[in-house]
């Protein structure tokens, strides 16, 4: 009796670890995002074929706040203006260090997530896909983003409210401060 005890615990530890091993490699398959990215080591330093990793990567991290196409809903913002911050002054870094950091600002009711998680190669495509949809035209002769750009960047921690201050144009209040009078 106690030998069927033993061979039937010992079967099922087996048929236990032959099952954890499957859902992992369904998992890999499932993410194929550090595969994508494979393609890319070493990162590119010149301009580089990022349409399909960026389109993927918005998919996953950023669609779900801010729209399929862009055009967000409820507290997030849609993305139509990312190309007029960008071309601002200051705002090419301005849009790595949010998403490097997150946002919280007194325009919309909820923080922006850091994506800092992700690799230098993603957040570069993710960047020009939003640059390059909704609505968005980067200025004609300006040089999209490389991986080195988002390295470059990576630095010092950041408060999302720190971020705020970062950004270009009169938008950018610091917590507290009442909004400029409209001339
Ligand atoms: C959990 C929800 C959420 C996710 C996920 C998210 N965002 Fe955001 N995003 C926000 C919110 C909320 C704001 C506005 C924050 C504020 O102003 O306080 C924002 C702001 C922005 C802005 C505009 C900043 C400005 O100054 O107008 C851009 C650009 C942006 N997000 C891009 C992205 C991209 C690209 C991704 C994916 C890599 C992403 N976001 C993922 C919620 C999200």
């Amino acid at each position: 009796m106690a030998n069927i005890a033993t061979y039937a615990i010992a079967a099922l530890l087996i048929l236990g670890a032959a099952l954890f091993a499957w859902m992992r490699s369904a998992q890999l398959v499932l993410s194929d995002e550090q595969y994508t990215l494979a393609r890319y080591e070493p990162a590119p330093a010149h301009d580089f074929e990022w349409q399909e990793v960026g389109e993927h990567s918005y998919a996953s991290n950023c669609r779900n706040c801010h729209g399929r196409d862009g055009q967000g809903w409820d507290q997030y913002p849609g993305l139509s203006d990312t190309a007029r911050l960008f071309a601002a002054p200051g705002g090419r870094e301005y849009l790595v260090e949010l998403h490097l950091h997150g946002l919280t600002s007194p325009r919309w009711g909820a923080p922006m997530p850091s994506m800092g998680h992700l690799q230098d190669v993603e957040l570069a495509a993710v960047l020009n896909h939003v640059l390059t949809h909704f609505g968005n035209t980067p200025p004609a002769g300006t040089r999209l983003y490389i991986p080195e750009d988002i390295a470059k960047l990576r630095g010092p921690k950041r408060t999302p409210w720190e971020v705020n201050e970062l950004r270009p144009g009169e938008q950018a209040l610091a917590p507290g401060r009442p909004a400029p009078e409209s001339p």
